[in-house]
């Protein structure tokens, strides 16, 4: 598999990284908790097609890095 990996490392506990599935339907089909400083690494696959990300973390991809922010 030769995707890009994106890196995300959470900046509070409970941030959420979904996965959607690729297909007619996007559907939530994966949903991992991380707490502050933990990160997770992960690929776009044939099984995901996007990637939500819910809470404070910095996340790293091959167009730079972005900054999610907690809802206020
Ligand atoms: N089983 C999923 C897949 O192969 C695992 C996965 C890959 C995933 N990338 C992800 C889950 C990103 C959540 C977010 O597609």
């Amino acid at each position: 598999m030769s995707q890009d990996y994106i890196v995300i490392q959470a900046e509070e506990d409970g941030v959420h990284v979904i996965g959607l599935t690729r297909g007619t339907d996007t559907k939530f089909h994966h949903s991992e908790k991380l707490d502050a400083g933990e990160v997770m690494i992960a690929q776009f696959t044939e099984h995901t097609s996007a990637v939500k990300i819910r809470g404070k973390a910095q996340i790293h991809t091959a167009h730079g890095v972005i900054n999610s922010e907690t809802k206020k």
